[in-house]
């Protein structure tokens, strides 16, 4: 299975899908050590018994030496289902407690780094407290994008791929209660409009990531311009999501070609599309994914500024001294972890 990691094979795939993503970064002396450090991790894997995985905005050496890539709930739903001792975890930290917190004593969990998350470091927990004392039957929703401890005091997680079909389950299970949504504002506004739930019962955190907010109605706008014939493929934590949302409603010609849609989403639908050309709204990674895994298709990232840089801590360096060391383990306490996964086994249930 790891045969393919080559000097010839690397550099080709990294030269083609991801040149222009990431100027200068692929020389052939860079792509050699790459090579040789992606070895060495392999072996460890095998020795030490581990479940590498990456998110869909890891670099793409991360993505290639991991079994798995994937989104939020696809890479939980993969850990899931592993018996290995050991997991390494290429994504951010909100990931690798959520991974931890499903797998608890059976395995232990490794990252590279323990990269943050801007939506996670949005959460005060006494704003939160303060929030939650005005509304005190409130059902809290949490993204994924939270820490365990926020997780913990939650009804539900939910990520990008089943936030409409969360709030939609838990305002049929809990009658006339108010239901509380964070953090990230418009991926609550996007829930909203597709659960059919009524906004007046619904408060929403004001939240937001950084790469994301920047994404604005202009920024697709501008895009498609310059590729008037590609679909917009537009990841629900965008700043534009809502305002582009009610434009489809509409159906303007070019709005009528935009599709809401967390990352492993947008691989699916790429396959299944009519369409040759798309215009990828959200962290430049998940291009790499795109043309790699739909090479017949073109692929263009809506700006060179949507760059996670704490997705991007994470490289094949620190992934093999983890491996090594045994370095950067990820643990969540007894009591949170209980509560926690209780939130995400909820979601699971809904799905
Ligand atoms: P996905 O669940 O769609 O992978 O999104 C995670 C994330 O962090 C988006 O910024
Ligand atoms: Fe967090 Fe935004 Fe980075 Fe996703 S892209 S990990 S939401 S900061």
């Amino acid at each position: 299975m790891w045969n393919g990691i080559t000097f010839d094979s690397w550099y080709e795939r990294f030269s083609r899908f991801a040149g222009d993503l990431y100027p200068g970064r692929y020389t052939a002396e860079y792509v050699r050590e790459l090579v040789e450090m992606a070895r060495r991790v392999r072996a460890l894997a095998g020795e030490k018994s581990s479940t590498i995985v990456a998110h869909n905005y890891q670099y793409p050496e991360l993505q290639e030496v991991a079994e798995t890539v994937g989104d939020s709930l696809g890479l939980s739903q993969y850990v899931a289902r592993q018996a290995t001792p050991r997991v390494d975890f290429c994504g951010v930290l909100f990931m690798g407690e959520t991974a931890k917190t499903i797998v608890g004593d059976r395995s232990r969990v490794y990252m590279p780094d323990r990269p943050g998350c801007s939506l996670v470091a949005s959460i005060d927990q006494s704003r939160l407290d303060n929030w939650t004392s005005h509304h005190p039957d409130g059902v809290i929703i949490s993204y994924v994008n939270t820490d365990a401890a926020t997780k913990a005091r939650s009804h539900y997680v939910c990520t990008s791929r089943n936030a409409p079909q969360v709030m939609a389950h838990a305002a049929r299970e809990f009658p006339g209660r108010r239901i509380l949504f964070l953090p990230d504002k418009y991926l609550g506004a996007f829930a909203i409009s597709q659960s059919g739930v009524d906004p007046d019962r619904v408060d929403l955190y004001d939240g937001a990531c950084h790469v994301h907010m920047k994404i604005g109605e202009t920024a697709l706008e501008e895009a498609l311009d310059r590729h008037p014939d590609a679909e917009l493929l537009i990841h629900p934590e965008c700043g534009c999501a809502s305002s582009c949302l009610a434009k489809t409603v509409v159906a303007g010609p070019a709005h009528g070609k935009a599709y809401y849609l967390s990352t492993e989403q947008m691989l699916w639908h790429a396959r299944n599309s009519p369409s040759r050309e798309f215009v990828v709204a959200t962290e430049m990674g998940m291009v790499y994914r795109l043309r790699k895994d739909v090479p017949e298709k073109t692929f263009h990232p809506i700006s060179m500024l949507a760059v996670c840089e704490y997705m991007k801590m994470n490289t094949l360096e620190k992934l093999l001294d983890s491996l090594e060391r045994d370095r950067v383990e990820i643990l969540v306490d007894g009591e949170i972890q209980r509560r926690a996964h209780a939130a995400i086994r909820r979601m699971l249930e809904i799905e």
